[in-house]
């Protein structure tokens, strides 16, 4: 094994799990182009829209970005035994709404999602990071079907849940809430897990004075994510009241590329399966007494300024 402190120059290898979905764009963009991390594979969920639209648009983000060469496979259609329900209020008809998507210029691998995360996690000499990015069932169906390869996991680091309150329902985020089980099951499969919920990436707030900063960088991939912040921006305003959006997924990214930008404790880690009004709420134990052990980390404080700072470099060593 790596020593990283002795090879900080050796790059992490992660695979990011995504929906996109506005802000997964950001996440799959800081995870090609910040070079602490290396990205050996992308794979698709349904949730942000239908996983025919969140696979076609991970093609297009990659494109846009000249992101080739990394192996891009689809996965669940839809959660393990709840229907699909898409976020149009926040990503609009397409899941990528605002700039035209030009034609994908990326395949899609035949090995399916869980084939392809079971291929790299288990090829890969180092442990690998898997960021997810959307609902947890595909990783939900890895450690069901394939257990061993949890093995070989450094960690999965889920943008998903909160410590407080919910953003889809009073006390449920919306990846959580999508697929309740799948989180279930990833728990007890008893994985290293890292909770990056609403409580840290809603300290990530795309500003106008952000929209300036990323327009300033001038290259294909800032005019896109650009153009997808003024749509997301726009959402977030009517569906939520917010004046400037989170932009939650690529936190978890930067949890990875850089610790020392995201404080963590470790807490007991719980999701509520059978509520009617709290389904997909996590219980996050941060203060008193748990009655079970912490099972998890969980991001609780973001160094804002430092998070731009990567997003902005990634964009700018992409095309
Ligand atoms: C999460 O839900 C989706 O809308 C976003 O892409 C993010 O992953 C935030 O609740
Ligand atoms: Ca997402």
């Amino acid at each position: 094994m790596i020593d990283r402190e002795e090879h900080a120059a050796v790059p992490i290898p992660v695979v990011l799990d995504c929906d996109p979905g506005h802000d997964d764009a950001f996440a799959l963009w800081l995870a090609a182009g910040n070079p602490a991390l290396e990205l050996l594979g992308i794979t698709t969920v349904g949730g942000n829209g239908r996983l025919s639209q969140t696979t076609y648009n991970a093609r297009v983000v990659a494109t846009v970005a000249g992101i080739h060469g990394v192996p891009l496979a689809a996965g669940a259609d839809k959660p393990l035994t709840r229907a699909l329900t898409t976020a149009p209020h926040i990503h609009g008809s397409s899941a990528l709404d605002g700039p035209v998507l030009p034609e994908p210029q990326v395949e899609v691998d035949p090995r399916g999602a869980v084939g392809l995360l079971r291929e790299l996690i288990t090829a890969s000499a180092e442990p690998v990071t898997i960021l997810a990015t959307g609902p947890l069932t595909n990783i939900a169906l890895l450690a069901g079907v394939h257990p061993e390869v949890l093995g070989n996991v450094a960690d999965i680091v889920w943008m998903g849940g909160s410590t407080g309150r919910g953003n889809v329902t009073p006390y449920a985020e919306f990846n959580s809430w999508v697929d309740p089980e799948a989180v279930a099951v990833v728990l007890d499969s008893a994985p290293p897990l890292t909770m990056v919920g609403l409580n840290v990436t809603h300290q990530a707030l795309a500003t106008a004075e952000l929209l300036d900063r990323l327009a300033e960088v001038g290259n294909a991939t800032s005019a896109f994510g650009v153009e997808l912040l003024r749509f997301y921006t726009a959402s977030y305003q009517a569906a939520q009241g917010m004046a400037a959006p989170p932009l939650h997924d690529p936190v978890a990214v930067a949890l990875v590329a850089r610790p020392e930008l995201v404080d963590t404790v470790h807490a007991r880690l719980d999701v509520e399966v059978h509520g009617t009004e709290t389904a997909g709420a996590t219980s996050v134990v941060l203060h008193g007494r748990p009655s079970r052990p912490a099972n998890a980390r969980v991001a609780v404080q973001l160094d804002v300024a430092g998070f731009w700072d990567e997003v902005e470099a990634a964009i700018r060593v992409l095309r």
